[in-house]
């Protein structure tokens, strides 16, 4: 079996592209922009470059964006006053706070500071908490991505094994709430799961998020699995490779996402569509929410 690729940048551009009209018609119909503001704390290469893609994601899409970049120096007071003034403005509808932040600062302090209606990165304990019981208001981008991605494929999810490698707060464990919604039948493995390959095997859909190039390998896949690669990882020699060794995974699985140009694209796409949908709640545009059918 050779896996069909799963094309994450094309469907990321049919969700620009919808993103785009919506936000159009929100700007005629109410004269509303959808604002972003996007914090960045410190000097980390790797967080300078997704926020410069955060950035000219919404300039592509005619949302404001707005970056304000803290020194190391600067104090988590200063930081969070920033946000929650924010907060109450009406002209921003999305705040992010790039991670991760300096050591010093206390994470669960700086996100609360972030109104949760504002909170299109759904990091913020209400947003969290509200993946438990299927009614969050902002889903976080990667695992929404994913989902976006299988539904777009025709992946059906209802009474699968699904098996998620990674129980970190940004992907595995949101999106392993995201799949028992769906009624999937989810098990989540991670650095400390003995045995990796006895659960992997069983997979219906595999969603690897562990940041470990090679860690899964063709025989610790069912075949026909789908599979998908939230792993980016740099290797010594440049090239950017996700978690599976795509090669061997490929043969076996029905349908794989390729690194880079699979989940990647979604994860900034699926901001975009958090961002516009909280200036469409703020307009009080009926059906807000963006339904995943819609995108
Ligand atoms: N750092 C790594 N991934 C993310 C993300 O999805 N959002 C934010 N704010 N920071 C990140």
């Amino acid at each position: 079996m050779t896996a069909k690729i799963i094309d994450g940048k094309s469907i990321a551009a049919n969700v620009r592209h919808n993103c785009r009209s919506r936000v159009e018609l929100l700007k005629r119909s109410s004269g509303i922009t959808p604002g972003l503001a996007v914090f960045m704390v410190g000097e980390d290469p790797a967080s300078a470059v997704y926020v410069r893609k955060k950035i000219q994601a919404c300039a592509d899409v005619g949302i404001q964006s707005h970056k304000f970049l803290f020194s190391h120096s600067d104090t988590q007071d200063v930081v969070i006053d920033k946000i929650r003034e924010l907060s109450a403005d009406p002209r921003i509808h999305g705040i992010l706070v790039q991670l991760p932040l300096p050591k010093h600062f206390d994470l669960k302090a700086v996100l609360g500071a972030i109104d949760q209606e504002k909170d299109i990165d759904g990091f913020h304990l209400y947003n969290v908490g509200g993946l438990v019981v299927g009614s969050t208001v902002f889903p976080p981008c990667t695992p929404y991505g994913v989902m976006l991605l299988l539904d777009n494929s025709g992946v059906e999810i209802a009474g699968r094994n699904a098996v998620v490698v990674g129980a970190s707060n940004i992907v595995g464990k949101p999106m392993a709430l995201m799949l028992m919604q769906r009624e999937a039948t989810v098990s989540v493995c991670h650095a400390k799961t003995r045995d990796l390959a006895q659960f992997t095997i069983l997979a219906d859909i595999l969603i690897v998020a562990a940041g470990c190039p090679n860690l899964i390998t063709g025989p610790m896949v069912k075949s026909g699995a789908v599979v998908i690669d939230v792993g980016i990882n740099r290797l010594p020699n440049g090239q950017l490779v996700g978690d599976c060794d795509f090669e061997a995974v490929s043969k076996r699985a029905s349908m794989i996402t390729p690194v880079p140009g699979g989940v990647g694209p979604m994860t900034v796409t699926m901001l975009l569509v958090n961002t516009i949908s909280s200036a469409m709640r703020s307009a009080n545009v009926a059906n807000a929410d963006f339904a995943l059918a819609d995108l």
